[in-house]
């Protein structure tokens, strides 16, 4: 097999690894909404991390397979990233192994002394597939398991969720709401950065640092979104007295999925919790998001298995699990 380093600018070699993703996805990730283009772009380069990825082709210059492999550089630095895919029909005849050999020597060359399919879901491995049986055959040891649940908003849903939060809305005297579309407006951006760092007590992989979020990382993860046609929507919880953000929600929508959202982070300071602004914010996300996108039908998230809060939050909310999925990390020091 040859392979050949992906530009994020060279079409041809991302829609070629685009086509074989979005081929493989009714068997891969059966409860996931099929991505455009623009959204296959959104998922696959993200943040502000060093990346790279390539796609590797047959004797006859047919796409086989591709990765991506993500090299941070700010936290888990002697950790990579990323995902690898095959083709279907090519499927059982060695090219994910060659592709993994090929991504192990990349993330040894980049000093990294482990491997892990973390990240994204697309880029963790459901329960029961293909890819979990090729990782356990591997080598690799399993990791924090997420389950994926999708809310589906009819009718029927909002009128059973408009009773539950007039109950909800009892325990959060003293706060009030803001919410905003796009980017984060510069007077809300040092809030939605400390009201983040909250989330480093979320359940995370053994050995994975939480990664910092700062002004300039939200900026630049937006800028990227929003150049490939996502919608971000947030609703934020605060003190009316001090302006200090106390909970966050955030939730983006891929270009050319007009009826999925894709829920982000949902964050209440410690210090405020048990005033059931966890799912107050939710509810004002269902009320901008059906505002703002009136072809939205279900919502996707997925949290680990262990946040049995947010898991109470969501069932609350009418979600319904679809799927488990699990990262898997390969040691590469042996
Ligand atoms: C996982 C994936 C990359 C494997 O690609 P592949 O080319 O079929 O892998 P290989 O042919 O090198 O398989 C190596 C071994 O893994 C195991 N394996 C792979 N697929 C399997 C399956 N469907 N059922 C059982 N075992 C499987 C087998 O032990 C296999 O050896 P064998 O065929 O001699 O029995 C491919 O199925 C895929 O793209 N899946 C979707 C994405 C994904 O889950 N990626 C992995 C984690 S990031």
């Amino acid at each position: 097999m040859d392979f050949e380093q992906i530009d994020p600018v060279n079409t041809p070699a991302m829609r070629a690894c685009h086509a074989l993703t979005d081929a493989g996805r009714p068997v891969d990730h059966p409860h996931l909404p099929a991505l455009s283009f623009e959204g296959f772009k959104t998922w696959w380069f993200h943040g502000d991390d060093r990346q790279e990825s390539w796609l590797a082709r047959d004797d006859s210059g047919e796409p086989v397979g591709c990765y991506q492999l993500v090299l941070p550089e700010r936290e888990n630095r002697a950790m990579a990233f990323g995902g690898l895919f095959v083709a279907p029909p090519r499927r059982r005849a060695g090219a994910g192994t060659a592709l993994l050999a090929h991504c192990v020597a990349q993330a040894r060359q980049a000093g990294r002394v482990g491997l892990a399919s973390t990240g994204a879901v697309r880029t963790k491995v459901r329960d029961g597939s293909a890819g979990a049986a090729f990782a356990a055959a591997r080598g690799a040891a399993t990791g924090l398991a997420e389950v994926i649940r999708i809310q589906e908003i009819t009718p029927v849903l909002l009128k059973r969720l408009a009773a539950l939060r007039a109950e909800a809305e009892t325990h959060a005297a003293g706060y009030e709401f803001v919410s905003w579309t796009g980017s984060t407006p510069d007077i809300h951006l040092e809030q939605v950065a400390l009201v983040n760092s909250a989330m480093s007590d979320a359940p995370r992989e053994g050995g994975v640092e939480p990664e910092i979020v700062d002004a300039e990382r939200i900026r630049a993860a937006e800028q990227s979104a929003l150049a490939n046609g996502v919608h971000l929507y947030s609703v934020a919880a605060r003190q009316p007295a001090t302006g200090v953000f106390v909970a966050l929600t955030q939730l983006s929508m891929y270009a050319g999925t007009e009826d999925w959202a894709s829920q982000g982070d949902t964050v209440v300071r410690p210090e405020d919790r048990g005033h059931r602004l966890g799912i107050l914010v939710k509810f004002a996300m269902l009320d901008l998001l059906t505002r703002h996108e009136p072809g939205i039908r279900y919502i996707l998230t997925g949290n680990a298995e262990s946040n049995t809060h947010m898991a109470a939050i969501n069932e609350r909310l009418g979600y319904q699990v679809a799927d488990t999925y699990r990262s898997w990390e390969l040691d590469l020091t042996t």
